[in-house]
């Protein structure tokens, strides 16, 4: 059995919606905090458990006889998000799951910029130091966040954030999903690290200049200070940890975290990922 955390999130949805064309509903287990919202999953035959990366033994109970274990990285910040992250690691040892593959980020490091590669940094560690076999996917930042980042721009063409000419290699998410249904339903990707990026990485600059060729838009982008970015966080009444959490990407891109591009999408899906002008065009 493959077992799926974050299930009622953006990437395991897709993926277990995937998965459905690879293998029986019988043979899927959506990990869950709120089995309500998963009612369509459990409708579909798969198995709907609750569990919480705080909660120890309720992910324990929810690995029970899963050979397979998909570890979507949690949405939290700093020392919560590592201890919650090394929980679902335990619990997945403790019942002797065979094989995990887990949703990284594209440059996890102890002093990179991105707060969050820190936790996938320590994840990364523990999964590779538990014995299980592994498959790491170390995802570029999705295409999906490119209307967040540039917020207005989407009606006024404006683009304001502090990346200088730093480019992400912004890969689809749903393109992500299906390699990673595919992998877990094939066998050779044992103790592997992929890099899963779009072909190309693109600044801020040519996202604007994607707007006004794709979208006929008077685009414009404005690499704004640091700290102008940081008053207009503090305006939406963020907590301290979310603001530095949103800044340290903005750093983590600028400084190329976000910018290396990798081949290895393409042949995990055995066919061409979707481009970002695509992409810009549809939204
Ligand atoms: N590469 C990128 O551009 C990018 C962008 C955003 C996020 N991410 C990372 O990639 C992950 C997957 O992306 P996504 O789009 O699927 O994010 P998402 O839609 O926010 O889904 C995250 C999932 O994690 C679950 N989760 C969070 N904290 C949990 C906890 N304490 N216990 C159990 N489950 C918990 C959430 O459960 P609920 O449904 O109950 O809330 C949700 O299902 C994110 O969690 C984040 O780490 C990457």
């Amino acid at each position: 059995m493959i077992a799926i955390t974050g299930a009622n999130g953006n990437l395991g949805k897709a993926t277990i919606s995937f998965l459905l064309k690879k293998t029986a509903p019988a043979n899927i287990v959506a990990v869950v905090r709120d089995a309500a919202k998963a009612q369509d999953l459990a409708d579909a035959g798969i198995q709907v458990r609750v569990a919480d990366y705080n909660d120890p033994a309720s992910l324990r109970k929810a690995f029970e006889n899963a050979d397979k274990v998909l570890q979507i990285s949690t949405a939290s910040y700093g020392e919560p998000a590592m201890r919650e992250e090394g929980n679902v690691v335990q619990a997945a040892k403790d019942q002797g799951v065979k094989h995990i593959v887990y949703t990284s980020t594209l440059t996890p490091g102890e002093d990179v910029h991105f707060l969050a590669a820190r936790t996938c940094n320590n994840t990364e560690r523990a999964i590779k130091a538990s014995g299980m076999d592994y498959t790491i996917f170390r995802n570029s930042m999705y295409l999906e966040t490119i209307p967040l980042f540039i917020g207005s721009a989407m009606e006024d063409g404006q683009v304001y954030y502090p990346a200088g000419a730093g480019k992400v290699s912004f890969v689809f998410r749903p393109d992500i999903a299906e390699a990673l249904a595919n992998v877990l339903t094939s066998e050779g990707h044992q103790n592997n690290v992929y890099n899963i990026t779009g072909s190309e990485a693109y600044s801020f600059g040519d996202i604007a200049d994607l707007l006004r060729s794709e979208k006929a838009m008077d685009a414009a982008y404005f690499d704004i200070p640091a700290d102008a970015y940081r008053a207009e966080l503090v305006k939406f009444e963020m907590p301290e940890s979310e603001i530095d959490f949103y800044l340290s990407m903005a750093h983590s891109i600028k400084a190329a975290e976000f910018s290396r591009t990798d081949d290895m999408l393409e042949r995990l899906l055995e066919r061409p990922r979707l481009g970002i002008r695509e992409f810009i065009r549809s939204i």
